[in-house]
């Protein structure tokens, strides 16, 4: 039995090789490369292929593997919105993905995110460089006077809405799939228009499916209240990056807390040091002191790594077996 590891990091490694020494009747063959078009000849003989969202997995791709008889697919992440997957279907691939690596690591992300930016945090961290040690005028607002809007009740907003309440929030829910312990605790509102009216913070905690792309943009914007705080530690494309920075142009938004971004795909996760990133809206919200992006590493903790190298190739194997793990994505 063989599996070919795409995409795998330095940080991987330990927990690969914890698995390895487990499966010794399994070969392992480890790529740094991500998988595209031009890496999947590397999986000639193997019998699967564990890869990473970094590269949109096309028709191209998926042929490419087809044609030497691998598909089967397993992602060490949760997102599936960059593979084709009425092509996958079609060309009879078998995927896995990691629904649940670690709800915290996001949710503790996004808490993280909002009480810096109640907090002020980035705007003290500019003026002490400055030796600027004045109080005013950054006075911060306190979580236990916020109501918090969460989108999405999934095990990350599930989390999140735990960590809030322990910091004496209000929170009110939205999510077409409504989870029972949210409903018996009365959290959900019956709209989104309801939640945008009443929440000072909004987070997104939803798939990057096609209702809901854009769907934090001029007009959904116009309904929330003035000075909102807005968290996106889901997907980029969930927020109108243009919309967004008319509105904290002129104060409807007064912060942003993002760890996605809708361009991020080539950009994240490199070193531009002494250089501009290549993306003129992505610099600009990196100049505003009432915006902390962070790179995509909500995600990105020493359990949640581990969790996510282990659950896959577990995966793997018993597609492999022939056997149907529970995280079999769908069609
Ligand atoms: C996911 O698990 O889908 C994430 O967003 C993590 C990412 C770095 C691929």
């Amino acid at each position: 039995m063989k599996i070919i590891s795409y995409s795998i990091r330095d940080d991987e490694m330990p927990a690969l090789k914890a698995w390895k020494s487990q499966h010794p009747d399994v070969e392992v063959q480890v790529e740094s490369e991500n998988l595209t078009p031009e890496t999947a000849s590397k999986a000639q003989g193997a019998d699967a292929a564990v890869t990473f969202q970094q590269a949109p997995y096309t028709k191209e791709v998926l042929e490419e593997l087809q044609k030497l008889g691998v598909n089967k697919l397993s992602l060490r992440n949760v997102g599936i919105d960059n593979i084709d997957l009425p092509v996958a279907e079609k060309l009879g691939f078998q995927i896995t993905n990691v629904p649940v690596y670690s709800p915290n690591a996001i949710a503790e992300h996004a808490a993280w995110l909002m009480g810096r930016l109640l907090r002020r945090v980035p705007e003290y961290d500019a003026k002490i460089k400055q030796r600027d040690l004045r109080w005013a005028p950054e006075i911060g607002r306190e979580m236990r006077m916020q109501t918090v809007g969460v989108i999405g009740t999934g095990h990350i907003g599930r989390v999140l809405i735990n960590i809030l309440q322990g910091f004496g929030a209000k929170v009110v829910c939205y999510d077409i799939f409504q989870n029972p312990e949210i409903k018996a605790a009365d959290l959900y509102v019956d709209s989104l228009d309801e939640l945008y009216q009443q929440s000072d913070i909004i987070t997104l905690h939803v798939p990057s499916v096609k209702e809901n792309i854009h769907m934090i943009n001029a007009d959904s914007i116009a309904k929330m209240k003035d000075s909102v705080i807005i968290i996106n530690v889901a997907r980029g494309d969930l927020i109108d990056t243009d919309d967004l920075l008319k509105a904290l142009d002129n104060g409807q938004v007064a912060a942003a807390g993002l760890d996605v971004y809708e361009k991020e795909v080539g950009i994240f996760n490199k070193d531009w040091a002494g250089q501009p990133v290549p993306d003129a809206n992505l610099e600009d919200l990196f100049r505003r002191q009432n915006v902390i992006v962070t790179p995509h590493t909500a995600f990105y903790t020493e359990t949640a790594v581990e969790n996510m190298v282990q659950k896959s190739f577990d995966a793997s194997l018993q597609l492999i077996k022939g056997e149907t793990p529970d995280t079999l994505v769908k069609y």
